[in-house]
């Protein structure tokens, strides 16, 4: 992780058409931080070889910021990709980036330059409605700023409740709120940052976080699997005095 030699050993295979990285870091903007001097130093590494860098901001973008996660750290990729957010609550996805490469996808380009791009809801009138509806809304970042609120203060109130019962847990993450079970390798001075760097303790699983799970969801609360609390400009204060509450109530009961 973060070897930007190994990258370069590969790249320099030319056997990558592309390099696909998600936004944040895998998985769902940042179970597992990218550092973002690593990420910042892709463009040119993809660039020196040939291929091209593609961001998925299918999570983060317009979450992070209205430039997405990737505004955010300063880096301009040659492709991103986008869903959630950008439908306005109905199914989407869609490719953005470096005009040269989406100029294939025109039907007017050239036969040995055109890569087809055909579907049955490619442009859907009613999706691109709800999107540019809740595009609008993103714009000027107030929507942005109150969800990180909202995860800074479950982050924060969650916190200490494990702190307080000496669990060795903790919550982090920005606007989407990642649970961590597992050894705390140091106490961060960031806590939007998990407190290791071992990718295997990040991505442990165990039949206690599965029954966490049950018990949140028992109590009104979904976690995905008692990975992460997903926040929106739409939960209130009072919603994150439920949540913390309900995990109150489940870690007693377990
Ligand atoms: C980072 C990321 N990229 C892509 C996808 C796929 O999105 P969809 O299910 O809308 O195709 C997901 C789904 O959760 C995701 O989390």
């Amino acid at each position: 992780m973060h070897d930007l030699n190994l990258v370069e050993e590969e790249l320099a295979k030319k056997e990558y058409a592309i390099l696909f990285i998600e936004g944040g870091g895998a998985h769902m903007g940042g179970q597992i931080p990218w550092d973002a001097d690593f990420v910042r130093a892709l463009p040119s590494l993809t660039q020196k070889y040939g291929t091209v860098v593609l961001i998925d901001e299918v999570v983060t973008g317009f979450r992070d910021s209205t430039g997405g996660w990737q505004a955010t750290i300063g880096v301009t990729p040659d492709l991103t990709t986008l869903g959630k957010c950008i439908g306005g609550g109905l199914g989407v996805g869609a490719l953005g980036g470096r005009a040269d490469i989406m100029d294939m996808l025109k039907p007017k380009a050239s036969p040995q330059q055109c890569v087809g791009h055909s579907g049955t809801w490619n442009g859907n009138p009613l999706t691109a409605a709800a999107g540019i509806t809740a595009c609008k809304l993103y714009i000027g970042g107030e929507v942005q700023k109150r969800a990180n609120q909202l995860g800074a203060y479950l982050r924060e109130r969650g916190n200490q409740v494990l702190k307080e019962r000496g669990i060795s847990a903790r919550l982090y993450g920005r606007n989407i709120i990642h649970f961590y079970l597992g050894p705390i390798d140091y106490e961060t001075s960031d806590n939007t940052l998990p407190p290791t760097r071992d990718v295997h303790k990040l991505m442990a699983r165990t039949p206690t976080q599965e029954r966490l799970c049950l018990h949140l969801l028992h109590r009104g609360v979904a976690t995905m699997e008692g990975r992460l609390f997903v926040l929106s400009a739409a939960h209130t204060e009072e919603d994150i005095d439920q949540t913390v509450k309900a995990l109150c109530d489940s870690l007693d009961a377990m």
